[in-house]
This record gives structure tokens, C-alpha cells and sequence, in this order.
């Protein structure tokens, strides 16, 4: 069974040689009751990493970042494309990134199932929706506000994406931890590398400001993820290798998400490059991969299979550039049409 439906393999969001060949060796522990329990082991680091969060993120509010003196009454003067300041290109990416936001009710569903509601985990998973909730608000303020988005089809997009919903369909909940690293690291670059091609210093601001939330939910599971490791690291290499393999972000229902991520991977938020040099490599960096022992035979050839991951994505990375370059060039050779 795929773990995620996939979008174009030109965005960066998966890899679909790496998906076929995880249906021939996955030997993956999918017995769920031994996944909690190692995720039970490691309660007393969730604690730890959950006080850490709440002492190093600092509270913001994304009223602070609205231009509201810019507003103006939809009602009387309805929207249209003139009134956007943004290139379409970045406004492709802010809805998007905003639609991925707006899933939020999948995301807290995500360990649910797997923690008592006094857990540290459920403790974590409510405070970590409370901060991811003012992310889409913030985004959306900002863009009525500025009128860069067509506020009738971001509605009906946000009606469309919910209702289709998201489920990771994760084989057990160590792949979620694994997931939730590589996606709030990823989400921190996207947003980050949005705000910071706007042009816009408003945009620029709000979004660096999300990001740095992103970030710090990115240390929070990586730093689980790599107490996990340490109990198992054979279980954890192979589980990993099932989530970066299939690796998408939980947008693919989101319409005309194909389209938007290309859009992106085009001018540099996010696309394969960007994921194998400011994802996948520091996370198989930061989990010390190559120096992990005692592995079991399944973990060894997980362990082959994710460490030559980065170059194979930069090998794909550069199919993509030198197609878009091809591209490029066929578009100054050709006259535009008058
Ligand atoms: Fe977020
Ligand atoms: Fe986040």
C-alpha cells in the first residue's frame, strides 16, 4: 500500500523509483503495539523537548504583522487581479502554503489515536495545533488584507481541501514521527523562502515569524525522532526509509496542487534541490546515520537506501533544472504573441 498519494515528481515532494522499490523490501515493523511501546520509552524526552519548546519559542501575535489600514470593503469594492501587489507566482505559493496550513484539524487527528489524553504526547499535540492554528489565520489576514488572492476561490479552495481531508496512512506512529520532522523542516524552508521572495517587507516579516514556529516544532521531532533511534535505531532506519521515499506534503488534495508546486519548484521555494540539500541530508546528518551499529540486516540495507538518497535527488534535481533551462531558452527563441 502507498503511504501517500504522490504529486509530480518534478516538485520534489517524492520519489517514485524509491516508492517501487519500497514495495520489494519493505521488512518494516508493523506491529503497532511494539511501536508504542518504544514511543512509551521515550515519554520522559517528549517532556523534556516540550518544556525546551515552551521556554525557547517566543508567544507572538499576527495582528501585530497585518496591514489592516490597507483594508477595504470586499462588499462594495469586490476583488479583482489588479488590486493583487504580489507577483502571481508568489501568490501561488502563499495560497498554497496557506491551503497546507488550513488541514490543520488532520494534522491534530494524526496521534490521536495512539495517546490516552493525559499523555505528554496528547499534552504536545494540543499545544503544537494551538501554535499551527494562528499560521493560517496570519496568512489569511495578510492576503485579504493586501487583496493578493481572489477571497471567493480561496474559500472555495479551503471548502474543497478540507472536505477531501488528509490521512498519512502511516504504517505505524514511528513513521509519524519520522514524517512530522522532514514536513515542519520542509514547511519552515517553503515559508521562509516565500516570504523572503515577496518582496513585500510585510510578507517577509509574518512569514520569517511562522517559519521560526515551524522550526521549532522541527527541533521538538527531530530531537524525539532521535531518541527513538537510540532505542531502536534498526526499526527507526526503516520507517524512515518508508516516509522519505514517499515523502509529500499533506497538500496533494488541495486544487490544482500540481500545477502550484511546480509553480514553486520553478522560481526556488521549494523543489528537489532545495529538499535533498535543506531537508533530507541534515536530517540524515543530525540522526548520525553512518554511525549507527548493531544493525539488523533490514536496518543495514535501509540505512544503504537512505544515505544515497541526497545524490539521487540532486541527480533528479538537475534533470528538472536543465528541462526548465531548455524551456527558458525556447521561450526567448520564440517571438510573443502581439
Ligand atoms: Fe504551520
Ligand atoms: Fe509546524
Amino acid at each position: 500500500m502507498r503511504l501517500i498519494t504522490c504529486a509530480s515528481s518534478e516538485t520534489g515532494f517524492f520519489g517514485e523509483q524509491g516508492a517501487n522499490r519500497l514495495f520489494e523490501t519493505r521488512h518494516a515493523v508493523s506491529n503497532h503495539a511494539q511501536a508504542n511501546e518504544l514511543v512509551a520509552s521515550v515519554d520522559d524526552t517528549i517532556k523534556t523537548l516540550m518544556a525546551e519548546h515552551r521556554e525557547r519559542r517566543s508567544h507572538w501575535y499576527f495582528h501585530d504583522f497585518i496591514p489592516w489600514e490597507s483594508g477595504r470593503n470586499y462588499a462594495d469594492q469586490p476583488w479583482q487581479e489588479s488590486d493583487a501587489t504580489l507577483s502571481p507566482e508568489i501568490r501561488t505559493a502563499l495560497v498554497l502554503n496557506l491551503l497546507t496550513e488550513d488541514n490543520l484539524p488532520y494534522y491534530y487527528s494524526l496521534f490521536q489515536p495512539y495517546c490516552d489524553a493525559d499523555s505528554s504526547l496528547a499534552k504536545w499535540s494540543r499545544l503544537w495545533t494551538a501554535e499551527e492554528g494562528q499560521h493560517a489565520i496570519a496568512m489569511r489576514a495578510y492576503l485579504l488584507t493586501t487583496r493578493n488572492c481572489d477571497p471567493r476561490a480561496l474559500e472555495d479552495e479551503r471548502m474543497a481541501t478540507v472536505e477531501a481531508g488528509w490521512f498519512g496512512n502511516f504504517t505505524t506512529i514511528l513513521d509519524m514521527f519520522c514524517y512530522t520532522s522532514a514536513q515542519e523542516l520542509a514547511t519552515r524552508v517553503s515559508h521562509r523562502n516565500a516570504g523572503a521572495k515577496s518582496d513585500c517587507e510585510i510578507a517577509h516579516t509574518l512569514m520569517s515569524k511562522i517559519a521560526a514556529d515551524e522550526n521549532h516544532h522541527f527541533l521538538f521531532y527531530r530531537g524525539v525522532t532521535a531518541a527513538l533511534f537510540d532505542q531502536n535505531p534498526s526499526v527507526m532506519l526503516q520507517a524512515l526509509q518508508r516516509v522519505l521515499e514517499n515523502f509529500a506534503m499533506p497538500g496533494t488534495a488541495i486544487p490544482g496542487f500540481q500545477r502550484r508546486a511546480l509553480s514553486m519548484a520553478r522560481i526556488g521555494i521549494y523543489n528537489l534541490r532545495i529538499h535533498s540539500e535543506n531537508v533530507v541530508e541534515p536530517l540524515l546528518r543530525s540522526w548520525k546515520l553512518d554511525g549507527l551499529t548493531d544493525l539488523t540486516p533490514e536496518g543495514e540495507a535501509s540505512r544503504d537506501v537512505l544515505l544515497a538518497m541526497p545524490a539521487e535527488l540532486i541527480e533528479r534535481a538537475e534533470i528538472f533544472e536543465a528541462r526548465q533551462e531548455k524551456m527558458a531558452k525556447r521561450r526567448q527563441r520564440t517571438p510573443a504573441a502581439v
